[in-house]
C-alpha cells in the first residue's frame, strides 16, 4: 500500500525526534532540548522544501489537511470527533505548557559560597622577601605575632582558631587557621592576596554572604603582612603549599 505524503511526513519528523531524544543518549549524551527544537525545525524545513517541489506533491500533502481542518458535509461522525479533540487538545496542551513554564520555582536558590576562589593573575607573582633570611627567621615570626596580636585576633581569635570576640557576629565566620582547610592548603601567594585586598577583594562566587575581612593593604605595610603569614604558619605548625609539594602528592 502507498502511504499518503502526509503520513510518511509525519513518519519522518517522529523518527528523527526519536533519534535526537532516545537515540543520542546512546551514542553519545542526551542532547537539550534547545538543540532537539533547533533540529526539528530544519528537518520540517526540509520535508516542507521537499513536498513544495511538485504541485502535484504538494496538493497530495496539503489537501488532507485542509480536509481535515474544514470538514465536509458527509463526513463520518468519527471525524468530525477527532477533528473537535484536535481544536480542544492543542490549545490545553500550549495552555498548559505556558502555565507550567510561569510557575513559580518554590526550590530555595541554593548559594553557594566559594571559599578559595581563583586569585587574580597578578597573585601568583606574590613571594616573601623574608623567606630566605633564616637569620632572623624568629625575628620576623615575632613581629608577625606583634601584628597578628594586635588586627586579627579580634576576629581570628587568641588561639588563631577563628573565635575571636567579633566572630560569633559574623557570616561569614572568621577563617580558623588551626584548621586543616584554611592556611594549610594555601599557597603563601594565595595567602598574601587574601590578607592584601580582604573580603572586598573577593571575586563574586565568594559571595552572598559578604566577608567582614578587611583590606590589609590600606593598614599594614607588605613587610607586616609577610611577617603575620610567617608568625600563622609558625604558630599553627601548618606548612605553605608549594608547587613542590603538589608534584609529589
Ligand atoms: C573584622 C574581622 C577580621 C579581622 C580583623 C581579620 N580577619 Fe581575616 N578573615 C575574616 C573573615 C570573616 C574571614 C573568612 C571569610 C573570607 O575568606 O574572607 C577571613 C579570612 C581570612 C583569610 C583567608 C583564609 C582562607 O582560608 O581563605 C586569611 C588568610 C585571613 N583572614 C588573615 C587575616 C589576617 C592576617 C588578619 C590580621 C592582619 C585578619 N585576617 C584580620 C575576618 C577578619
Amino acid at each position: 500500500m502507498k502511504l499518503p505524503l502526509i503520513a510518511k511526513a509525519f513518519a519522518l519528523e517522529l523518527g528523527f525526534y526519536l533519534l535526537l531524544k532516545l537515540g543520542m543518549p546512546l551514542i553519545t549524551s542526551p542532547l537539550p532540548s534547545s538543540v532537539i527544537f533547533m533540529y526539528m525545525t530544519l528537518v520540517t524545513i526540509s520535508i516542507l522544501l521537499y513536498v513544495s517541489i511538485f504541485e502535484d506533491d504538494f496538493g497530495n500533502f496539503y489537501i488532507p489537511i485542509v480536509d481535515f481542518i474544514r470538514g465536509d458535509d458527509n463526513e463520518s461522525g468519527l471525524r468530525k470527533l477527532s477533528r473537535i479533540a484536535v481544536f480542544i487538545l492543542i490549545p490545553l496542551f500550549f495552555g498548559f505548557r505556558s502555565y507550567q513554564s510561569v510557575l513559580p520555582n518554590f526550590n530555595p536558590p541554593f548559594p553557594q559560597r566559594v571559599i578559595h576562589p581563583a586569585p587574580p593573575g597578578s597573585a601568583a607573582g606574590f613571594t616573601n622577601p623574608f623567606g630566605d633570611d633564616e637569620a632572623n627567621h624568629e625575628q620576623y615570626i615575632e613581629e608577625g605575632r606583634e601584628v597578628f596580636y594586635k588586627n586579627c585576633v579580634f576576629c581570628h581569635g587568641d588561639k588563631l582558631d577563628g573565635k575571636g570576640f567579633f566572630a560569633h557576629a559574623l557570616n561569614v565566620k572568621p577563617a580558623n587557621f588551626a584548621d586543616a582547610t584554611t592556611i594549610s592548603m594555601l599557597m603563601e601567594s594565595f595567602v598574601f592576596w587574601r590578607i592584601k585586598t580582604g573580603g572586598i577583594g573577593l571575586p563574586e562566587e565568594s559571595t552572598p554572604w559578604d566577608s567582614a575581612m578587611p583590606r590589609w593593604e590600606l593598614i599594614l605595610s607588605e613587610e607586616e603582612r609577610w611577617k603575620v603569614i610567617m608568625f600563622l604558619y609558625d604558630y599553627t605548625g601548618w606548612k605553605p603549599r608549594t608547587w613542590e609539594l603538589e608534584g609529589d602528592e
